[in-house]
């Protein structure tokens, strides 16, 4: 890995090749405009310096307006280009595609774990396939934390109390930083770790010689019945409450007339205040488990509900 400071680290997903692109437009564009009005002054500054003998009368009345409406509408067009740019490429990282290989991330002070679809933990590490979009969904045990990877141009606030997600492409093979980019107690400077981008041949290989636990969606499934999720969600229970078959990524009805999209904040949510977003013909009856669940379980629990929508499709 390169250890140095480097003023352009290497672009290796989609989405740095993007922002490259946008940074050196607006340089460009930027250096063109500073180079053109600094010989317009340097010309000007000659050109009716005192003494000389150029012409000084006002100006045609057509050039006026002309040139007025001429530059006027270049700066509209060229404003409204670099934002529309700009724009698609920040929504189209916003958007995981779907499909993309889920990973979970675990920050605390000081450090962060990640853990794989198929249940393969790793601290301050993260391996991923190129060429396979990779979606993170991320949360804090304890402060404010920022995933941050240079070399993919990443960065995202990772937040206590609820899930933050964000997703990548990464296109070169190697090792990359992976930093904290928002303060967060002593250790924040050496809250570090490795990002390793191999083949995809290699990252199933590397995946499947982990060591074994159950994955998180069985895990998630074993509390949700330990938990008595199961008493009142299983679709025989004789308590009236939304059957969580398919329900992950759906819109929902409430009982108010909003709709939402069920994703992982909606779920956390109606884990832990329930009475909030009651869905449309069912009575608030849930209890919260606000305080009786750590981040390792509500992740476990999405993951399984989650997993449900997986099942259902096939
Ligand atoms: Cu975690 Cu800074």
């Amino acid at each position: 890995m390169n250890r140095g400071v480097s003023l352009w680290p290497p672009a290796a997903s989609e989405y740095a090749t993007a922002v490259d692109a946008i940074f050196i437009g607006l340089l460009v564009v930027s250096g063109a405009i500073l180079l053109l009005v600094a010989m317009l002054l340097l010309v000007f500054c000659t050109r009716y310096r005192r003494g000389s003998s150029a012409p000084r009368g006002d100006l045609p009345e057509f050039i006026r307006r002309d040139v007025e409406i001429g530059w006027t509408a270049a700066a509209l067009f060229l404003a409204l280009f670099i934002f529309w740019w700009a724009a698609s490429v920040q929504i189209h990282a916003g958007t995981p595609p779907p499909g993309a290989l889920e990973i979970h991330v675990d920050a605390k002070q000081w450090m962060w774990k990640t853990r794989h679809p198929n249940g393969a933990r790793e601290i301050n590490a993260l391996h991923v396939p190129r060429g396979e979009a990779v979606r993170l969904v991320m949360t804090s045990q304890d402060v404010i934390h920022s995933f941050f990877v240079p070399a993919f141009r990443l960065k995202q606030d990772v937040l206590p109390g609820r899930f933050t997600e964000t997703w990548f492409r990464a296109t070169q093979p190697g090792e990359y930083h992976l930093l904290c980019a928002e303060f967060c107690g002593t250790d924040h400077a050496r809250m570090r770790g490795a990002v390793t981008v191999m083949e995809p041949e290699e990252y199933t290989r590397w995946a499947a010689a982990q060591p074994m636990e159950l994955d998180l969606a069985a895990e998630g499934s074993a509390l949700f019945t330990s938990l008595g999720c199961s008493g009142c969600h299983a679709a025989a229970s004789s308590v009236h409450a939304p059957s969580l078959a398919g329900i992950y990524g759906r819109v929902i009805h409430l009982s108010d007339g909003r709709t939402v999209r069920a994703d992982s904040a909606y779920i956390r949510d109606s884990i832990l205040q329930p009475k909030r977003d009651v869905v449309a013909g069912y009575a608030p009856i849930m209890p919260t488990f606000a305080g009786l669940l750590d981040e390792g379980e509500l992740q476990r629990l999405l993951a399984y509900i989650e997993s449900l929508r997986a099942a259902e499709r096939r």
